[in-house]
């Protein structure tokens, strides 16, 4: 390979190289045991479930149906399962999921007295907003467990442990 020309040619390959040893997916990630793991992801699909339930009720104007629905994904839903990862999840990964609990609450509220579709739509619209930062911001690893060695999945962002024996 060609010496590089000047102090930046220098620098950009080193910007390069330094890229190539991070992850493609740069998403904080959120170490959490394969159960972990598997509960909230299962939540996650029932959420997008109980959305696509929603706009389907909406689309024949039950809002009886809708009232329901919402309500299946509000707070009580989080009350569920999230007190014992409460611990766990970053704090403002769990704010932005009780929010979106909440917004579910509304819906159900709304569907109830407003009874007006449109009203709906948007606030859905405004909710799933959240979905969309949330999952730009995080990624879920399980966390490795060997016996007595404990491995970090985010290679790259947290200090290992020293291997070096
Ligand atoms: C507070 C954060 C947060 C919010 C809010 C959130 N999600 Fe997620 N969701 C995640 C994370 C983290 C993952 C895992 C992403 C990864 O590891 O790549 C995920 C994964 C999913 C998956 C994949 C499930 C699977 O089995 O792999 C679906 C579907 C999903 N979310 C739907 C939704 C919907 C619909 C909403 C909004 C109504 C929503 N999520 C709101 C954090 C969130």
């Amino acid at each position: 390979m060609p010496a590089f020309r000047n102090i930046f040619g220098a620098a950009l390959f080193l910007f390069m190289a330094a890229a190539a040893a991070n992850e493609v997916d740069k998403r904080q990630v959120i170490p959490l045991s394969e159960h972990q793991r598997d509960h909230v992801l299962t939540e996650m699909r029932a959420l997008l479930s109980g959305t696509r339930n929603i706009l389907d009720a909406l689309s024949r104007d039950e809002m009886a149906v809708v009232a329901r629905e919402a309500d299946s994904l509000g707070l009580g839903m989080a009350g569920k399962g999230e007190d014992h990862l409460g611990s766990i999840l970053p704090g403002e990964f769990m704010r932005l999921g009780m929010s979106v609990h909440q917004d579910f609450d509304n819906i159900a509220r709304d569907a109830r007295s407003i009874k007006d579709p449109k009203h709906t739509l948007r606030q859905l619209s405004e909710a799933m907003k959240k979905c969309d930062s949330c999952h730009a911001g995080y990624q879920i690893r399980v966390k490795e467990r060997s016996p007595g060695v404990e491995t970090s999945p985010a290679h790259g962002h947290q200090p290992h442990h020293q291997h070096q024996h």
